[in-house]
């Protein structure tokens, strides 16, 4: 089997920060005091089609990557990802998760491993789990949003734990380690739901970025998991 995206952080879930929230003037302070406390960082991708925002392009992946030597997963929120693969995956990205949603998104997975890195795939909201099951054999992750994707700052949908549990059973009898990541809307309390649900894997954005110290919101947060 393969081995997953990362050694499993013991004992808790991944915390993956999100740099949509984070200080666009100097990413270094918003990252680098974060870093030895993350797992990985999240870039989400946004095409202005595929969702109402746009955010940016392949060149995010080398400036997140100067402030932290973790790996980086890029969250394409984008129509036709197809098209930016080969991009994402030359800036340097580990993981790319397409949406189930969008165009091609079978053949994203299928060349994403091609080209060595992991692949995830995630669904909106009112997208049903069952989208994942002709992928389960080659997939890394699976993505559950607890916000409709577009924008940070969202409240967390506490409606999708149901979709977690599922999705957590899913996993389990496929025996393979496939990570769960949940997105959107992620704050202490919703981390430990979800937590609770199977997700292990937590990105967070808002609720990070905003703290007062973002490194200790993130040690908390690793007692309460
Ligand atoms: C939505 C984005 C956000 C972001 C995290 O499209 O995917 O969920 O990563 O945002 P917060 O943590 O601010 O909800």
């Amino acid at each position: 089997m393969k081995p997953p995206f990362f050694p499993r952080p013991s004992g808790h879930a991944a915390l993956v920060p999100s740099v949509l929230a984070a200080d666009f003037t100097c990413l270094k302070n918003s990252v680098a005091p974060v870093k030895e406390l993350a797992d990985w960082v999240q870039v989400d991708v946004m095409d202005g089609h595929f969702v109402p925002n746009i955010s940016f392009g392949p060149g995010i992946v080398p400036a997140v990557a100067a402030a932290s030597s973790l790996p980086i997963d890029a969250h394409m929120m984008v129509e036709d990802p197809g098209r930016f693969i080969d991009a994402f995956a030359a800036a340097g990205s580990a993981l790319i998760t397409v949406h189930a949603e969008a165009r091609g998104a079978a053949a994203c997975i299928k060349k994403i491993k091609r080209l060595g890195l992991r692949a995830g795939l995630a669904l909106r909201p009112r997208t049903k789990l069952a989208k994942v099951l002709p992928h389960l054999k080659e997939l890394d992750l699976i993505l559950i949003m607890t916000v409709e994707p577009g924008f940070g700052g969202q409240a967390f949908m506490p409606e999708m734990l149901a979709k977690v549990r599922a999705a957590r059973g899913l996993i389990n009898r496929s025996g393979r380690a496939i990570w769960l990541q949940v997105d959107g809307g992620i704050n202490a309390r919703t981390a430990e739901s979800s937590a609770a649900a199977g997700a292990d894997s937590l990105v967070i954005g808002s609720a990070l970025f905003s703290a007062a110290s973002p490194a200790a919101f993130l040690r908390g947060l690793k007692r309460r998991l």
